[in-house]
């Protein structure tokens, strides 16, 4: 199997380049950030718990998206990997995501990271928030979101940078020019499916 964690601050282009990658090397998404927000609309007691952290910048408690992950995890045993996307987002959460990968007699391949300096990230989710109505794409949260980043989420790449997985990739540039630096990577490990 082939294990992505596509990784980078909010607004890096994780989404977009996660749907242009499942496209073309048929692997299967887990975004945690769309899984909360599914909860959301359909206003389970996990949803509404969620949705306060995630209304106020901060990241939803360990417990909560490692145990989403696990059941996601065991309704696609016949992937041909995963694209992480948004998870992990804690030395915790790395720790149990490498340990739930080992039970499946799997791991990560690799982290590619993509990296965009912070005015760039406020400009394209100001603009995204303009028409994507979400609750969290506003100047307030977006600048909450950054920080709860660089506090909580930077160390994960530290942490796959020791087992010799984190890449770091020029997030600026266009949709393509950024997906043609992750090919490049990605197809040291995997070809495009046919
Ligand atoms: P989540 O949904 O994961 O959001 P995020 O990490 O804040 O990321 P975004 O979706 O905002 O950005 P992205 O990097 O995917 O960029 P995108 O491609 O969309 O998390 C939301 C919240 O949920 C968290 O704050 C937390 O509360 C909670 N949560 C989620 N996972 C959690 C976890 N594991 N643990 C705890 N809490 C968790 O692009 C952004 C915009 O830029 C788009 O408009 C796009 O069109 C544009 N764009 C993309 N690429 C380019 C480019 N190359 N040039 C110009 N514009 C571009």
């Amino acid at each position: 199997m082939f294990n992505l964690i596509l990784f980078g601050p909010p607004g890096s282009g994780k989404g977009t380049q996660s749907t242009n990658l499942i496209q073309t090397y048929g692997l299967q998404h887990l975004s945690t950030g769309d899984l909360l927000r599914d909860e959301i609309s359909r206003e389970t007691n996990l949803g509404l718990e969620a949705k306060k952290f995630m209304d106020a910048g901060q990241l939803v408690p360990d417990a909560v998206v490692i145990g989403m992950i696990g059941s996601k995890l065991d309704e696609h045993p016949n992937a041909r990997g995963f694209i992480f996307d948004g998870f992990p987002r804690t030395t915790a959460q790395a720790e149990a995501l490498d340990n739930l990968l080992a039970l499946k007699k799997t791991n990560i391949s690799v982290l590619l990271s993509l990296e965009v300096p912070e005015e760039e990230l406020k400009q394209r989710l100001v603009l995204r928030g303009e028409v994507s109505g979400r609750s969290d794409d506003n100047e307030e949260v977006i600048q909450k979101r950054i920080a709860e980043y660089k506090a909580k989420t930077e160390p994960v790449a530290n942490y796959y940078e020791a087992q010799g997985k984190l890449e770091r990739i020029k997030g600026v540039g266009t949709v393509e020019e950024i997906f043609g630096l992750l090919r490049n990577q990605v197809e040291k490990f995997i070809l495009p499916q046919e």
